[in-house]
């Protein structure tokens, strides 16, 4: 029988590749920290405790990334971009939410091939969720 090293299957997802569950957990409670303390983005969120809005954007990333799919059981459809138009989003915002991102993603220290798919993704996603014209 050929032996496959642990992780190099192609059909592993990058959920299961950085680790699962538990890697998701870390980044995002590590951005809601940066959150927490950040003056022009901790008032945009309408909660007072950040933890439900932390659990949203967990079950969020995890599901994007090929894990469970609980965030679409709990809220349907992402649409993203709708559920982000309450809110401010100019360049400033978009500074701050990837400054944080930038934070959290580090402190993963993940290969740097992953690392860079991740925030690939992050620098995008934020870009596309900007919904003002300055
Ligand atoms: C660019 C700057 C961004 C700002 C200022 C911002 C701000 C916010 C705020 C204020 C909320 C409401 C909090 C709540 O859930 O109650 C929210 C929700 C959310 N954001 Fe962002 N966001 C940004 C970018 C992003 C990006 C890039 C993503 C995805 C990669 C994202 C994913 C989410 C998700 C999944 C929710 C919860 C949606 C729901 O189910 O209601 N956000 N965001």
């Amino acid at each position: 029988m050929i032996e496959i090293p642990r992780g190099t299957l192609p059909e592993q997802t990058f959920y299961e590749q950085v680790g699962g569950e538990k890697t998701f957990r870390r980044l995002v409670h590590r951005f809601y920290q940066g959150v927490a303390g950040d003056p022009l983005l901790r008032p945009m969120y309408p909660e007072e405790d950040l933890g439900p809005a932390e659990e949203r954007l967990v079950l969020f990333l995890m599901q994007y990334w090929g894990g469970p799919r609980t965030y679409s059981e709990n809220r349907g459809h992402p649409r993203l971009r709708m559920r982000h138009a309450p809110f401010v989003v100019d360049r400033a915002a978009h500074d701050a939410w990837l400054r944080h991102m930038r934070d959290a993603v580090d402190e993963l220290a993940l290969a740097p091939e992953l690392e860079h798919q991740l925030w690939n993704y992050m620098t995008y996603a934020a870009a596309s969720m900007i919904n003002t014209a300055d």
